[in-house]
């Protein structure tokens, strides 16, 4: 039988994150292959209902990743971001799972090998929690 994977969701900003993450790739650094990268125009773009319900469809994490404080191409949609990423972790824990299934980053674009020690530190922290199924009801769903 093969060890547990976790499954990590990542919403990337398209301006920084996504671009670190792209090359990340072309320069060939390793990262794990655990992250479902998805593109967001800005980090403060990510509802938190965004986070619940990729939990609730089986994401063992979750990684938001943004412009550094002052690079938002929205001016300050990281530091929504942030606020809104604090409040729903506390809410989190408030509800018995545990806040460290969630990250959140700065990473610009020239940031490849941050990006690719990033992605393995959260793969790392979510691996050590164990598969996460606080907010699914049905097991079959996410088999
Ligand atoms: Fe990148 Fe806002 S444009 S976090």
């Amino acid at each position: 039988m093969s060890e547990w994977e976790p499954k990590i969701v990542a919403f990337l900003c398209n301006w920084c994150s996504y671009g670190s993450a792209d090359l990340a790739g072309v320069s060939r650094l390793q990262y794990p292959h655990n992250i479902r990268a998805i593109r967001v125009p800005c980090s403060g773009r990510v509802n938190p209902k965004f986070i619940l319900a990729a939990l609730r469809q089986g994401a063992d994490g979750i990684w938001v990743s943004g412009c550094h404080p002052g690079d938002c191409h929205y001016i300050e949609g990281n530091l929504y971001a942030r606020r809104k990423f604090t409040l729903l972790k506390n809410l989190l824990d408030y509800t018995g799972m545990e806040p460290e299934r969630l990250h959140f980053s700065w990473i610009s674009s020239a940031e490849a090998t941050k990006f690719a020690e990033t992605a393995r530190g959260v793969v790392d922290a979510v691996k050590t929690l164990g598969p996460a199924r606080h907010f699914i009801k049905r097991e079959a769903e996410v088999a």
